[in-house]
């Protein structure tokens, strides 16, 4: 059976520019190229699991410029169901300027219409959150939006995944609602006291990822790696994405931990050879030995 996912996050364009270095302090230097790409963290990460097979649901806002349309109909090129994403009005869609450079990239984000995901906008919602095999949420939306997101999860008893990215602190009984927590190891060590080898807070329900190393998860209280793929890299931008969207889907299947995070290694990879944050993303086909 098709896993039924909700996605409710972030839509992003993505104004990408390429540089073979990155500029110092006050300096001024020409780039390779320039290009406007669908992004948001939300969205590259219902674009991941539509990819790969899964029935994918977005809760979101685009603003009503012409980036808001062009996102929206990307969405839905992708195979994800846009009916949740509504175009605000009087604000801009998120942006974010992304600058890449040889074994870097830099980005700051404008929240936008991201920022009018409000409770009430997830109060329209409730039965196909209800109906979701499982949730997946990113922190570029209101902090009180992602605390409402998890009570209404954990009291209806639907399966829901915090990937914390931008690193945002969260009470404790917030982090208890979810179960699966996927920070990078820079947001393990800002969020959960991380430090490479110690045992962080909430570690039953971690994964660390750690780029082309793989991610690590916890049995009992043993840290378990499983192992990264290495690749010629295009673009990292949209790397945690990709995997986010591809565990879950493999977690909605049925699959274990271990088996899950195999699995969204090697989506990832697939993903950081082509630049921008969705395209690369594969299709469940070019994923022929899982
Ligand atoms: O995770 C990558 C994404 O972060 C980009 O697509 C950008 O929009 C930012 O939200
Ligand atoms: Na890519």
């Amino acid at each position: 059976k098709q896993p039924k996912i909700t996605v409710i996050g972030s839509i992003n364009m993505d104004l990408v520019t390429v540089a073979d270095v990155m500029p110092a302090q006050g300096e001024t230097i020409r780039g390779e190229n320039f290009r406007t790409l669908p992004g948001g963290k939300g969205a590259n990460q219902a674009v991941a699991a539509a990819r790969l097979g899964a029935e994918v649901d977005m809760i979101g806002k685009v603003g009503d410029d012409p980036f808001g349309y062009a996102l929206q109909e990307n969405l839905e090129s992708q195979g994800v169901d846009t009916q949740s994403v509504t175009v605000e009005s009087g604000i801009s869609s998120g942006l974010a300027n992304i600058i890449v450079s040889d074994n870097d990239n830099r980005i700051i984000i404008i929240a936008g219409a991201n920022n009018r995901v409000g409770t009430e906008y997830i109060d329209r919602f409730t039965k196909q959150i209800q109906a979701s095999d499982y949730v997946l949420i990113q922190f570029e939306i209101p902090k009180s939006t992602i605390e409402y997101i998890l009570e209404l999860c954990s009291s209806h008893g639907v399966p829901v995944i915090i990937n914390p990215a931008p690193a945002m602190v969260l009470e404790d009984r917030f982090w208890e609602m979810a179960t699966y927590i996927t920070p990078n190891d820079h947001e393990a060590e800002a969020l959960f006291a991380y430090n490479g080898d110690n045992l962080p807070k909430f570690h039953d329900k971690l994964i660390i990822t750690n780029g082309a190393k793989g991610a690590s998860f916890y049995r009992e209280d043993e840290r378990i790696t499983v192992a990264g793929h290495k690749v010629e890299v295009a673009d990292t931008t949209g790397a945690g994405d990709t995997f986010n969207g591809a565990l879950v889907v493999a977690l909605a299947e049925g699959r274990t931990v271990d088996e899950a995070i195999a699995f969204a290694n090697k989506a990832a990879s697939l993903s950081i050879q082509k630049l921008g944050a969705q395209s690369g993303m594969p299709l469940r086909k070019e994923m022929n030995d899982h």
